[in-house]
């Protein structure tokens, strides 16, 4: 293996390791969790159709752009814009991204305390012998319970936490690294049970044949935000882990071999879960307990079903793991560079106000169902918060960022790092980065949010 940045700050190391932190962060509850239940509220194939076309004209470019800021700077992602444009208001973009990396934290760790408790559910065989509706009461009578949803998002946020304080190299890397493969592996052998289930042809009808009358700004805005969700960029997530990686990486392949992986992800989980939903007669617009609510079905159905349940939660949870803590170094990063604190100490304060701030939102079912914000629960205005403003905004002003203000010298240099590799399709990116993604992001914002 090569020894990359000998000096103070931490890195990656192998070229395997790069592409697998950064998937890591990208493939996450985001796939798996969300993207079902986003395309089954939102009718299905003509968002997936949308979501296709955003990832690929927007997402790619904001993802590129930032592994470029992040790997020109090598800093925080606050840090990092403030050094390439000192004295300008730009580096606002690494503030936005504090506060999405604390919105998200909350309501992410929610989720992923959730299959925390469904690894003991399965580990203690809670699902046996129980049909359709009984596994639906399970999930509704756990979700809005005011004890173990909190005492699992407890666990999850100390888990991300340690994994954070044990440092880049031998945290993130070496966890990322061996265990996704697996959860692929594992999520194709769910599709063929899911496919093989009689009636499961409807689901696919649903999730691919598209439907354009589903279609409204508020949807658009949905596919927009369930894309910058699911790549991680938006929040400079992608900045700080850009700016871990050695000269020698080919900035332009890791963007398109990070988002392929993603996208393939979210789609496996689509093709695991509706053809379900259909052969056991539930609804697609189950809402957020949708995959908690189907996959243990399937679980009962297939030979080895006990392992398998405990095997996909636990990669589920690991894959959860791996982008949270991507979520939270957004944050370390800021506070160890920015304000010298030590990464323990820095740690343990992010640590302290997402707890503060998750558990309101894991209450949103129990104690503070009550509560709306324009007709959203605590859970829902934060997830619409993060995902459908923040993340957008801050996509929106990263390509203005480096299709305006950075010089078009020091964005060649990353990406041929600095005349090694061959250029190709810059003008494309550019013209992408200058004008395709700033218009239609700010087209699709205003839209989706009635301004328009
Ligand atoms: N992309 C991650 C997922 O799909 C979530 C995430 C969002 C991570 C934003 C980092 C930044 O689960």
């Amino acid at each position: 293996m090569e020894q990359i940045n000998p000096g103070k700050r931490d890195g990656f190391t192998s070229k395997f390791g790069i592409v697998a932190a950064a998937a890591g962060s990208a493939i996450g509850l985001g796939n798996i969790w969300r993207f079902p239940y986003v395309v089954g509220e939102s009718g299905g194939g003509a968002f997936l159709l949308v979501y296709l076309s955003f990832i690929l004209l927007l997402g790619i470019p904001v993802m590129l752009s930032e592994f470029i800021i992040g790997r020109k700077a090598k800093k925080n992602a606050y840090g990092a814009i403030k050094s390439i444009a000192p004295g300008t208001w730009w580096p606002v973009i690494g503030i936005m991204g504090i506060v999405a990396a604390f919105v998200i934290l909350a309501f992410y760790s929610t989720i992923a305390g959730w299959t925390l408790h469904y690894v003991y559910l399965s580990i203690s065989n809670g699902f046996k012998g129980q049909d359709a509706q009984a596994l639906e009461n399970l999930f509704g009578s756990f979700m809005s319970s005011a004890t173990m949803p909190l005492f699992w998002q407890m666990v999850f946020l100390i888990l991300t936490a340690g994994i954070i304080i044990a440092g880049v190299k031998k945290g993130i890397e070496k966890y990322s690294k061996i265990l996704m493969p697996f959860l692929l592996l594992l999520l194709i052998s769910l599709c063929i049970r899911a496919l093989t289930l009689p009636g499961a042809m409807d689901g696919l009808v649903f999730l691919f044949k598209p439907d354009f009358s589903m279609i409204n700004p508020q949807v658009i805005l949905s596919a927009l935000g369930q894309a910058a969700f699911s790549l991680s960029i938006g929040m400079g997530a992608l900045i700080t882990y850009g700016s871990y990686f050695p000269k020698s990486t080919n900035l332009s392949n890791t963007a398109f071999e990070v988002s392929l992986a993603d996208v393939l992800i979210a789609i496996l989980a689509g093709v695991a879960i509706f053809p379900a939903v259909f052969a056991l007669g539930m609804q697609p617009d189950g809402g957020v307990g949708l995959i908690f609510m189907v996959l243990p079905n399937v679980f009962q159905q297939m030979p080895g079903g006990y392992i398998v349940a405990i095997a996909f939660f636990v990669l589920l949870s690991i894959a959860a793991l791996t982008s949270s803590i991507s979520i939270m170094e957004v944050v370390v990063a800021f506070l160890t560079e920015e304000f010298n604190l030590k990464r323990k100490h820095a740690t343990v304060i992010t640590l302290i106000a997402a707890a503060f701030v998750g558990v309101f939102c894991t209450l949103s079912w129990g104690t503070f169902e009550h509560v709306s914000i324009a007709g959203r629960n605590i859970f829902d205005t934060l997830d619409f918060t993060a995902s459908s403003i923040l993340l957008p905004l801050g996509g929106l002003l990263i390509v203005l960022f480096t299709g305006w203000y950075m010089v078009k010298g020091e964005i060649e240099e990353e990406l041929t790092n600095q005349g090694v590799l061959k250029l190709k399709l810059f003008r494309v990116f550019m013209f992408l980065i200058r004008f395709v993604a700033p218009v239609a992001i700010a087209v699709v914002f205003l839209n989706g949010i009635g301004l328009f």
